[in-house]
């Protein structure tokens, strides 16, 4: 019997694994797998809420390793997970994304000479003051098995020497759970809750360090809430990051926030609801530059670098930058009608996690 641990630490790696583990239930009698949650997010909002909506069973190792500098979270977390690998001794691992969680277990598997797969591999933005080229960087070039999402992962392994033999052109796996639960996010009745009409809001998600822990990019931010809720609804789900900074440069109750809807973190079924039926998504996330060019659902990227080329390429993602005003400008324009046609990425077909099981069942 082979055995598998599947790593999950952020909200964004938990609608990664679950297409994995249901697929692995095809081969559960040559294949155990577990899950491990580093605890990296932590909050119900952050993290349970993710494993119901997707039902995902328990975790079976709970590492409890919560918030701390980069440093700590990353060492944490490594000297954890050291523990349930001596203790278990799997076969492979399997990390997903780039969160600081990714890279701490593929190296101390790594180390333990216990062979890694790495899905979402390749992906880069080319920006090493973001933490997450880091992890990718380096979880790349120790992994066994890397699974890549887009062409574009397969150019920058190779221009990295990654030997060919160990890179597999996949698709996206984060798709699989959006194919899966859109029957269901159909019945959510999130829109009503907040009072929204299909096609006639603005969904804004903004968590980045690099933008968020800016005084002046707040300051403008709420500049371009006041200037696009004249023209339509604005829907903002407030990361606890951007939440404790909005807090902070004391932007709680002044009236620009009144004009737009401000929420806790929403979980993954509520969530795809709003992306499918937002005009116009706003956002510096990464998964959700994919989500909304699987949905073809117009989006701005916050940000002067994308790690997921394709949506721009192919998709309906259009990367604007950091600088507001052009943010407004764009957004204005998709807003009279100038939309972005995009089409589906190679491999984006809910079969992803089939192919990553079927593959590491037999190798
Ligand atoms: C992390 C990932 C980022 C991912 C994001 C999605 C890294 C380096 N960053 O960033 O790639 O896009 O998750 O959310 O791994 N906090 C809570 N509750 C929680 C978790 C965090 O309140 O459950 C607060 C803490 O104050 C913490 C802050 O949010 O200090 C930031 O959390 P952290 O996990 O360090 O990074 P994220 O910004 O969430």
């Amino acid at each position: 019997m082979k055995k598998i641990i599947s790593v999950v630490g952020a909200r964004p790696n938990f609608m990664k694994v679950a297409p994995i583990h249901k697929a692995f239930q095809k081969y559960n009698s040559n294949v155990k797998h577990l899950i491990c949650h580093t605890g990296q997010h932590y909050d119900k909002k952050m993290s349970k809420v993710f494993f119901e909506d997707l039902e995902m069973p328990k975790p079976d190792f709970y590492l409890g390793v919560g918030s701390g500098s980069h440093a700590q979270q990353t060492a944490n977390v490594m000297i954890e997970f050291e523990r349930v690998l001596l203790t278990e001794k799997p076969d492979l691992i399997i990390v997903v994304g780039d969160v600081n969680s990714t890279v701490a277990c593929s190296l101390v598997a790594s180390k333990l000479n216990i062979k890694v797969a790495h899905v979402e591999a390749g992906l880069r933005s080319f920006d090493r003051s973001m933490p997450e080229e880091i992890n990718r960087l380096l979880t790349d070039a120790i992994s066994d098995y890397l699974f890549v999402t887009e062409n574009s992962g397969l150019v920058n392994l190779e221009h990295e020497g990654i030997s060919q033999d160990k890179v597999h052109f996949v698709g996206n796996v984060m798709i699989d759970s959006l194919i899966q639960y859109l029957p269901k996010a159909e019945q959510s009745s999130v829109l009503k809750t907040y009072g929204l009409t299909p096609s006639k809001y603005l969904l804004f998600t903004l968590h980045r360090p690099a933008n968020v822990d800016s005084m002046e990019f707040l300051k403008d931010l709420m500049e371009l809430f006041q200037n696009l809720s004249a023209e339509r609804k604005i829907i903002f789900p407030v990361h606890p990051r951007t939440k404790k900074n909005l807090a902070d440069a004391g932007y709680k109750n002044n009236p620009p926030m009144a004009d737009i809807i401000l929420t806790e973190p929403i979980g993954y079924i509520d969530f795809l609801s709003l992306t499918k039926n937002a005009e116009l998504i706003i956002t510096d996330s990464g998964g959700i530059q994919e989500e909304s060019t699987y949905l073809g659902v117009q989006c701005i990227t916050v940000r002067n670098n994308t790690e997921r080329p394709v949506t721009v390429e192919v998709g309906t993602n259009q990367l604007i930058g950091t600088d507001l005003k052009s943010v407004e400008k764009v957004a204005k324009e998709i807003l009279n009608g100038s939309i972005k046609k995009g089409v589906i990425p190679e491999l984006w077909d809910g079969q992803t996690a089939g192919r990553i099981t079927e593959f590491l069942a037999s190798n």
